[in-house]
Order: structure tokens, then sequence, then C-alpha cells
């Protein structure tokens, strides 16, 4: 990999931001460039940083791509507006519910998603606006595990030997690819974006898609999505580094209204991390796995089984797919 990390002790936040602020101003020139927001640690420090070194000649995008968790998009966007930051909600809804139909295999998935947003979403964009570069907040650590084989995160491109110019008809810049999640907080913080945002959870680019396992409908990522609610609002307090909830593919039998009712499981991941390479399960006592459990069986139509994960990383990675 000829990417070098910048380790967080080895990190001069302002001469990092001079020198990235300088860098895309320049690559540039006095062209377009355009970026996708999701509200993640990543995106969101791309997004100021872009701005801060184009200013208008940035157009953000938050690409509603219907796998986000409820009420994402416009609270993203009003964030963003309220630091003078405009963002654009493109519905892509879609766009790549097509692309994922029928699709079960892990990396078609992700296959699908990254055709779908840089392909179909992306060039569409980049087409009706003139830009000509797309920034985008890839890390170090989606490099090192896609170049390792371990999982296609959605936005590695070049490393997979994809010519965006040639294929998209623009070319990316990454700012942020020498640095870890634990570096990138920092500089999000430094660029004065709020702690809801530099000490968020981290959420994948993909969305709740890394967590249907089996096909995505958008009748799978609306239960998914209820319970991804439950997960977040019963795990806020744990300080854990990422909570999530998992839709099985396989059905059991459970018993509701003294009835057989074969129905839906979903699995609770809660993380210890610094920086999501190697994680371990945090040791979360039954007083929070009761009522966590007891509320997703009651509110999410159809589950019959709740488990909790006690896997570490590696050999478990932190999503299912
Ligand atoms: P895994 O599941 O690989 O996740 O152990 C490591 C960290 O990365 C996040 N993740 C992603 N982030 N695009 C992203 O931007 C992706 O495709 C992607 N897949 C996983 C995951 O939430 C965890 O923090």
């Amino acid at each position: 990999m000829d990417i070098k990390e910048i380790k967080l002790e080895d990190l001069d936040i302002q001469q990092f931001i001079e020198n990235k602020t300088k860098e895309i101003a320049s690559n540039v020139g006095d062209g377009l460039a355009v970026n996708a927001l999701s509200g993640g640690v990543d995106s969101s420090g791309v997004t100021m940083l872009g701005h801060k070194a184009l200013g208008d000649r940035l157009k953000t995008y938050f690409i509603d791509h219907g796998l986000m968790r409820k009420g994402e998009p416009q609270r993203i966007a009003s964030i963003f507006k309220n630091m003078g930051v405009a963002v654009e909600i493109v519905d892509a809804r879609k766009d790549f519910f097509r692309e994922l139909q029928g699709l079960t295999d892990p990396e078609e998935k992700r296959e699908a998603i990254t055709r779908a947003f840089y392909k179909e979403v992306f060039g569409r964009l980049v087409k009706d606006s003139g830009a000509k570069y797309l920034l985008q907040g890839t890390n170090y650590t989606d490099v090192e595990e896609t170049v390792a084989g371990i999982k296609r995160q959605h936005n590695i491109l070049e490393q997979l030997g994809i010519n965006t110019e040639e294929q998209y008809g623009y070319k990316v810049i990454e700012p942020l690819i020498e640095l870890r999640k634990s570096g990138v907080r920092e500089i999000a913080k430094a660029l004065g974006l709020p702690e809801e945002i530099y000490s968020r959870p981290p959420f994948p680019g993909p969305a709740l898609a890394t967590r249907v396992i089996g096909e995505i409908t958008p009748e799978r990522i609306e239960i998914i999505k209820i319970a991804t609610q439950i997960v977040e609002e019963q795990l806020s307090e744990t300080g854990a580094f990422q909570y999530l909830a998992i839709l099985h593919e396989d059905r059991v039998t459970g018993i509701r209204e003294g009835k057989r009712d074969f129905g839906l499981q979903i699995e609770v991941r809660c993380w210890e991390s610094t920086d999501a390479k190697i994680a371990a399960p945090t040791k979360l006592p039954y007083e929070i796995l009761e009522p966590l459990a007891e509320r997703i069986t009651k509110e999410v139509p159809g589950v019959v089984s709740v488990t909790y994960n006690i896997t570490k990383k590696p050999p478990s990675t932190i999503e299912a797919v």
C-alpha cells in the first residue's frame, strides 16, 4: 500500500488542515467539485475542509438512498445549514433499490451500492453540475481492509483499480486518506463541527445495507430502521464505540399470542474499539439487555428472537455485510 498513515500522536491538526485546504484548492483550480455528505464524521470533515478550500465552488449533496436511519437526511442537512453550508438532498431511493433487487451475496450488494452511488447518481450529478472532481472522506482503515480483501468499502475505487476519470467522468480527491477515525475526529472538531458530529458513533457509507443479511428490500430496510432506532436509544448511555442491530435472513420459531410464529431474528452488537480495526463486545449487563430485547420484540413487527453477539473482531467484523 503506497499511502502512508499519519498516526494520531504525529498529527499536527492545524498544519494538516492548512495543507489539505491548499492541496484541494490547487487540485480543483478554478473548476467545480461535488461531495456527498452522509453525516458521518468522515464525510462531514471533508465537507467542511472542502468548503474552507473552495467555498461555493463545492456543491454538497446528501444522497437519500433510502438506506439511512429515520429522518437522517433532513436532520443532517439542517445541522450544516446552521453552519452556513448548503446541502441538497437528492432522492435516489429508486436507483439503489433497483440495483439491490434480488442480490444476497454481501460483496455483490456492496458492489451494487458502489455502482448506484458512483456511476448512476454521481455520474448524473457531476454531469449536470459540470464538476470535474469528487471529494470524499475515505480513511486509512477503509483502504487497508479493502486492499486486504476483508470487505470492499463502498468508497474505495482507485485501490481496486477503478479509474474514475475514465469510468465515471470525474477525479476523486481523498484528503483524509492518511488518517484513522480518531485523527478524523480531531480534524472535524478543529473545523468547528458540533460535538454530535465529531464524536458520533461511526456509521457506514452503505448505511443499513450493511446490517441486512439477505436481500435488501424497502420492507426489510423498514424493519432494520425501527430496530436501529431502539438499539441507539437504549445503548446511547453505554459510551461504546458503536452499537447496531442486524436483521437475519433465517426465520425461527417463536410464540405470539399463544400461537406458533415463524418470525424474524434481530442480532444486537455493541463494540469497544478505538479505530474499528480490532474490537471487542461491550460486557453489557442483563439490566440493559433485557429491556432492549423486550422493546425490539414488542416494537419491531415480526421479530421473535433477539441475540447479543459476544464475538471479537477479528474473526467477526463490526458490521454483518
Ligand atoms: P467492519 O464491518 O469492516 O467495519 O469491521 C469497520 C468500520 O467501518 C464501518 N464500515 C464502513 N464505513 N463504508 C464506510 O464508510 C463502508 O462500506 C463500511 N463498512 C463498514 C463500520 O461501521 C465500522 O465502523
